[in-house]
């Protein structure tokens, strides 16, 4: 069920599933918990009596809260704050949680508490939970030219991000979310993987944000040598990332999981 009220619908296809595996199910309360402008334009297209979008982050804020203003309704809600926090959305419970891409984003924000957020989210989900990420793609060796080019984009990007101070995001693999959930006492519904073929745009706009962050490193020598490794990479990269095959790489993935016994979703925390 969706409306035509929202912005230009964003229909990534892990959204179109998640809209086929909700199939006639109202959508009711929903609650995007690290939300950000593509969730946020998708969630304000869908219909549901009320939406909560929760970010660690003022601009991410900002730049979500834009992107939805002429689809905002009174009721919808966007809240900056940390789910660290015990009093964030305390005994409020909604009928449909998402966390999309949220999982790999904690390290950011909440370093180390990883193992702890589906807990924490659990007493707030009534009657569905998606979540969407992506298979690390940084550690592992993907065993073909593109995978192992990727892999060397991102890894290049979080040492850029180390060495300027900040912190890369971590992703983690569709084994540890379910045994996560198992733990927070969830069911698995179903899980899909989504196979990602890297562009153009990706390769560019990581190895740009590299470029930035090379500001914020004094030593010369390492970030000239460092620039001097984004310009190698980005002259491998262009030429596969144009072509029709892109870069195949990894997967994203989508989980949907519901209480495994919904009458209790406001316990105590
Ligand atoms: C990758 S971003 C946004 C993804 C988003 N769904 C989109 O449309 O692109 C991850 C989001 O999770 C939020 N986040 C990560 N850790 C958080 C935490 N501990 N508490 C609250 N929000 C958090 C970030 O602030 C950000 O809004």
């Amino acid at each position: 069920m969706t409306t035509e009220q929202g912005p230009k619908r964003n229909m990534s296809p892990i959204f179109q599933v998640i809209e086929t595996l909700h199939g006639d199910q109202p959508w009711g309360s929903l609650l995007d918990a690290g939300t950000g402008r593509r969730s946020l334009e998708w969630v304000s297209g869908l219909d549901t009596e009320r939406w909560t979008a929760v970010t660690a982050s003022q601009s991410m804020a900002e730049v979500a809260g834009k992107a939805v203003s002429k689809a905002r309704r009174a009721q919808d809600r966007i809240i900056v704050g940390n789910w660290m926090s015990d009093d964030l959305l305390y005994g409020e419970g909604f009928d449909t949680v998402l966390l999309d891409y949220f999982i790999g984003a904690i390290e950011g924000f909440a370093p180390y508490w990883q193992e702890q957020v589906l807990q924490r989210i659990r007493p707030h989900v009534q009657q569905r939970l998606y979540i969407v990420g992506t298979e690390p793609y940084v550690l592992d060796d993907p065993g073909t030219e593109a995978g192992r080019i990727v892999r060397s984009i991102g890894r290049l990007r979080d040492a850029c991000l180390l060495m300027s101070g900040g912190r890369p995001y971590r992703e983690y693999p569709v084994s540890w979310v379910q045994r996560q959930l198992g733990i927070a006492g969830f069911r698995v519904c179903e899980i899909r993987h989504f196979p990602i073929r890297y562009r153009e745009r990706f390769v560019n706009t990581q190895l740009d944000m590299c470029l930035r962050r090379l500001e914020y490193i004094d030593d010369e020598a390492l970030s000239g040598a460092l620039r001097a490794h984004v310009e190698a990479l980005r002259a491998q990269a262009l030429p596969l990332a144009r072509s029709q095959e892109g870069l195949p790489c990894g997967a994203d993935y989508l989980i949907a999981a519901e209480p495994l016994d919904p009458r209790h979703h406001l316990i105590d925390r």
